[in-house]
């Protein structure tokens, strides 16, 4: 078999697939504050790894790249809040580039094993060097709490070769009961979590904005001035009080407007 001429526009796919998927975070950072990506990865089944789950299915070698295996490609999405998955599904079903073929939800369907996550089975063309070629890619959706069980499960069902001892077992089982309810738990409290954050964020702006105005005016005002300015922006800092400083800030607008340094 030619695996390069099989896998590489797998890797292709993986590669633009993250790329997509880390700036969609990065618009929803920069533009609402917040994303309901946290974090993406990435990978490609080895050559071993597709011969043993062919051989494990039954699937014909004619077959390895249809519906039987259709995560030769992988991407992992994991999110902060059980609520941003369903975001980010719908978010794929809505795009041109991809499209949905499977949605498995063991997120309210928890595997008999205490797996949670969504996957979702995607066809995406890719242009290689060679043409067009529409590849199958697994999307798992995860918070970091399901993550944080799978992956561990995972090992554990690696090193004892998929027959874990009873103790362990139920260890897991109630890992995954524990995870369950950090993500009910966070999930419920999501709103007050992203406003303190959005609430922090623009503190820090608004800090920013200060302490460079302040730097500013040492250039054009005078020096004994701005040297007061400071000393009460310290003493508003201290205070640890928002309304002073958001005074302080609107102040300081009328200060830098007047000498023009904004
Ligand atoms: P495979 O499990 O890959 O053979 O495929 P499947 O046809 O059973 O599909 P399924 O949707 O059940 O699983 C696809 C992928 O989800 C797996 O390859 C794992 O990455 C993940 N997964 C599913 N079940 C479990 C589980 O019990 N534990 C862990 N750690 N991961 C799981
Ligand atoms: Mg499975």
């Amino acid at each position: 078999m030619d695996w390069d001429r099989i896998l590489l526009p797998y890797k292709q796919a993986a590669d633009e697939l993250t790329a997509k998927f880390n700036n969609i975070s990065l618009q929803f950072n920069k533009l609402e504050h917040t994303s309901p990506i946290f974090h993406v990865e990435a990978r490609i089944k080895t050559v071993p790894s597709i011969l043993t789950k062919a051989q494990r299915k039954k699937i014909p070698m004619d077959e390895i790249e249809g519906l039987q295996m259709p995560d030769i490609a992988g991407v992992r999405i994991i999110c902060r809040f059980v609520d941003d998955i369903g975001f980010v599904v719908d978010t794929i079903k809505s795009r041109e580039d991809m499209k949905v073929l499977e949605d498995r939800d063991y997120v309210t369907m928890m595997k008999p094993s205490g797996y949670r996550g969504r996957h979702l089975i995607v066809v995406y063309p890719v242009i290689t060097a060679f043409g067009k070629k529409d590849v199958l890619c697994e999307i798992q959706i995860r918070t970091l709490a399901m993550n944080m069980w799978a992956v561990t499960e995972h090992s554990l069902r690696y090193k004892y070769d998929g027959m874990i001892p009873e103790e362990i077992h139920r260890r897991l089982i109630r890992t995954a009961d524990a995870a369950y309810m950090l993500d009910t738990d966070t999930n419920i409290i999501r709103e007050d979590i992203l406003e303190a954050e959005r609430s922090n964020e623009s503190r820090e702006e608004i800090v920013f904005y200060i302490t460079k105005s302040i730097q500013d005016l040492y250039e054009v005002a005078d020096a004994a001035e701005v040297e007061e300015l400071y000393k009460k922006f310290v003493a508003i800092m201290d205070t640890k009080d928002d309304e002073s400083l958001a005074g302080f800030y609107n102040e300081m607008q009328a200060i830098a407007q007047a000498y023009k340094i904004r």
